[in-house]
């Protein structure tokens, strides 16, 4: 299988599981506990129609949106994802370039294999940067001062990871961060020695915005787990999602907001934006998925903050039903990570451009010129 015979996102995943080491690809690929949760992501599509019209004189059409204060090409965010270098080489400067070649929001996780600064020099376009809240004060200041430096556009304060979720895959992968090369998992890079070569001899792995104030997953190798349950700030709450978004200054997201209440918060401590997120199901297996909870927020607090349905989508066709259920914007991550892992840059290239390629053609069978021309009315419940 090559790239030329990637027509999907399900192509992509085929294609990066023949490409990575098992570990590698479980982690990208699995979900907490029974997986229901992740199954359910993408599945919740399934449960509403579109309803197109007709003769709408579509020879032109624009798929661009607002969203976070800057202008996006089309209604989709990459979403920010941990430790893009070991699924490939060229990591996070792959979906950097391919985000900006695009005109794509897209965002870098506090545990990034590149710099803050390097990904400010590099694009133009739109970049958010998760936060995750450490117990180590120090290396929180440290995130924000580096990105208001690096004039990065939104900071998304991940709220669904106070403990890391239940992803079984990686305990019986015993997958760490950086990879260990043990006995165990010696043969999992062994049989795919091209991704080995590239670990091993291309730029060394790093997590640059942590490795200043914590040695744990770049000196010290450990689960991602165990970062997580060790260095994550448990006491996490409203007030202190407040302070940081005063402290950042800028635009400020909320990632994984899931209830009505919740989302109600948002608004009241000022946040622009919320992603409704489950983490691809990684985090709370059995919790609901984004698109099933869209219609209750966007009742309850639909115009007065950005609302982004984060999760699931593999399809253009479930970016058009998000924003007609009322979302300013759909976001994935392993819709372009698949690709980065097959292929590099020109894999997540192939990605964007399948998925574009879907979301115009939708729009001109739905007969809509313009996205905010989807609507409630164009979707019908079974
Ligand atoms: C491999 C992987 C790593 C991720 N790392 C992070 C992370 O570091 N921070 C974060 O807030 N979300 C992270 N996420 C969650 C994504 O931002 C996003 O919410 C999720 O991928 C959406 O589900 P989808 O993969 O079905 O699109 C990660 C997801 C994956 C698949």
């Amino acid at each position: 299988m090559r790239l030329s015979d990637c027509h999907n996102i399900d192509d992509f995943r085929r294609l990066a599981k023949q490409r990575l080491p098992w570990p590698v690809f479980d982690y990208i690929d699995g979900a907490a506990d029974d997986e229901l949760t992740k199954a359910r992501n993408t599945a919740a599509f399934g449960q509403c129609d579109l309803v197109p019209d007709v003769l709408a004189g579509v020879d032109t059409i624009d798929t661009s949106i607002t969203v976070l204060g800057r202008k996006s090409a089309l209604p989709l965010i990459l979403s920010p994802t941990a430790l893009q270098r070991v699924f490939h080489w060229q990591g996070e400067r792959a979906v950097a370039r391919a985000a900006e070649k695009f005109g794509l929001w897209f965002g870098i996780s506090s545990l990034a294999t590149i710099s803050i600064e390097d990904v400010g020099a590099m694009v133009s376009t739109p970049k958010m940067f998760q936060f995750y809240y450490h117990k180590d004060r120090g290396l929180n200041r440290s995130m924000i001062e580096r990105c208001q430096a690096a004039r990065f556009d939104a900071i998304a304060l991940t709220v669904d990871t106070i403990v890391s979720g239940k992803r079984e895959r990686c305990a019986r992968s015993g997958f760490t961060s950086p990879p260990r090369f043990t006995p165990s998992s010696a043969l999992s890079y062994a049989i795919k020695p091209r991704w080995a070569l590239d670990y091993l001899f291309r730029e060394k792995f790093s997590l640059p915005n942590l490795d200043t104030h914590v040695s744990a997953g770049t000196g010290e190798a450990v689960s991602i787990a165990g970062y997580f349950n060790s260095m994550l700030d448990q006491s996490l709450d409203w007030k202190m999602a407040q302070q940081l978004r005063e402290d950042w200054g800028g635009t400020f997201c909320l990632k994984g907001v899931m209830s009505v209440a919740d989302a109600r918060r948002a608004v009241e401590i000022g946040a622009d934006a919320i992603m409704i997120s489950n983490h691809g199901g990684r985090q709370l297996d059995g919790s609901r998925a984004p698109f099933d909870q869209l219609r209750e927020i966007v009742d309850a607090v639909g115009g007065r903050i950005e609302i982004i349905c984060d999760g699931g989508v593999r399809r253009g066709s479930h970016v058009l039903k998000a924003l007609s259920a009322g979302a300013t914007a759909a976001s994935g991550g392993r819709l372009y990570l698949y690709a980065l892992a097959a292929a590099g840059q020109p894999g997540v290239e192939r990605a964007i451009a399948l998925l574009k390629d879907e979301i115009e053609r939708g729009m001109k069978l739905m007969g809509v010129t313009r996205v905010d021309q989807l609507s409630p009315e164009r979707l019908r419940w079974r």
